[in-house]
């Protein structure tokens, strides 16, 4: 198989990126086999700074620039300069579709930007692009679909919820036709983790300065202790799944702040569990969407879940309930759903006039 040549270039270099980078490493065998084959040619975060090279560059290179905080090179504008650096360097490559930006800057739950910027500009100037950020779907997502749609471009997220669990992936691979009619679900690992904790005896402060310490706390905990990350989650499969046209703001939101380890031991005392449960239906043209802390039966699947792990149970017109579990979530989870958005881009790539075979399976996308 003669190997497709992707131009990646990485908005946010932190530690889902890493991962990603790692894990393309570690794969470089069977994305030969499959006839992908990805280089780097950019880079830039705000206090890194930016580098681009057309000719390709070296990802331990990156890797120990980044982690050393050595930088990259000269200090960044901002993600839209970067991207129309891009443009002026990469001009044929992003013509021909083979130039993917790797989107994984901060959620900023106030407005979604710049992310959103991020992914606009990098579709208007020909990338595809794939993030882990809530924010473009969960602010943007019909706008930026549209966009995607017009430019013949992929605009990707799986890593938005549930780390690298198929999710999304799920439902347009293989559910062709089923209506979804609303979901219910445990989206925030650190909150999981926080009331698992909780149950057991440790503090609320306990349990999040543990989550911070492991990397899994957004960096600012707020979005987690507040829901504003369930919130987000809540939006971009409300925004996908049942049409709505919601941000995180229309979710009525409950967060965990203020539960107290007392709180947590007497549900626990009733034969109940404490969860913090993100759910949306819709009802005609109406899509409704809450996030909350909850009391569940034990009985219930969603009071199953321990530490760190997720669930959404998925309710269907044809198919009924479903339902979809995440035992050990992380950041090489997180940094598995950029490599399968990055299969699904080679995919479509694959597929334009002139391109190699490959012996990845013809997935509809
Ligand atoms: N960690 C997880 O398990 C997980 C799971 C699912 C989704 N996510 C999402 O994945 C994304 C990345 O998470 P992470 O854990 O990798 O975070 P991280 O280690 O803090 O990395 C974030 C990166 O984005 C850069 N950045 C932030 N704002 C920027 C801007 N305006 N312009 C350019 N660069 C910017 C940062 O650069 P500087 O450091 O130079 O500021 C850093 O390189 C977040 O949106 C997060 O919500 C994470």
């Amino acid at each position: 198989v003669t190997a497709r040549r992707l131009d990646l270039a990485f908005l946010g270099f932190g530690q889902v990126a890493r991962a990603f980078v790692r894990h393309l490493a570690n794969r470089a065998e069977w994305l030969k086999d499959v006839g992908i084959s990805p280089g780097i040619v950019g880079a830039a975060t705000r206090r890194l700074g930016w580098v681009i090279d057309a000719g390709g560059l070296d990802p331990s290179d990156l890797l120990t620039r980044s982690e050393s905080g050595r930088g990259f090179g000269p200090a960044l504008t901002d993600g839209p300069t970067f991207i129309h650096d891009l443009q002026s360097a990469l001009g044929s490559a992003l013509d021909e579709g083979r130039v993917v930006l790797v989107e994984s800057t901060l959620l900023n739950i106030g407005d979604g930007r710049p992310a959103i910027d991020h992914v606009r500009d990098g579709l208007s100037a020909g990338a595809h692009v794939i993030t882990v950020n809530k924010a473009p779907a969960a602010f943007a997502y019909e706008e930026l679909a549209a966009l995607a749609q017009a430019r013949d471009r992929a605009f990707l997220f799986e890593g938005a919820v549930m780390d690298g669990v198929p999710v999304l992936n799920l439902v347009r691979e293989t559910l062709p036709g089923v209506r979804i009619t609303g979901f219910r679900g445990v989206i925030n690992s650190t909150t999981n983790y926080m009331l698992t904790e909780m149950e057991r005896g440790r503090s609320f402060d306990e349990a999040l300065t543990e989550m911070q310490r492991r990397g899994i706390a957004e960096a600012d905990p707020a979005l987690d202790v507040d829901g504003w990350d369930a919130a987000a989650k809540t939006a971009v499969l409300a925004n996908v799944w049942l049409g709505a046209r919601m941000t995180p703001h229309d979710v009525a939101r409950r967060g965990i702040r203020g539960l107290t380890t007392g709180d947590v031991e007497a549900a626990r005392s009733r034969g109940r569990r404490l969860r913090l449960i993100a759910a949306a239906s819709r009802t005609g043209e109406v899509v409704s969407a809450r996030v909350g802390p909850e009391e569940l039966s034990e009985d219930d699947p969603l009071a199953q879940l321990d530490g760190q792990q997720n669930a959404l149970v998925i309710a269907t017109d044809v198919l009924g309930r479903l339902s979809i579990t995440e035992l050990d979530a992380g950041i090489e989870q997180t940094a598995y759903a950029l490599f399968s958005d990055l299969t699904s881009v080679a995919v479509r790539v694959r597929r334009t006039p002139g391109s190699p075979p490959s012996a990845l399976r013809d997935r509809t996308l």
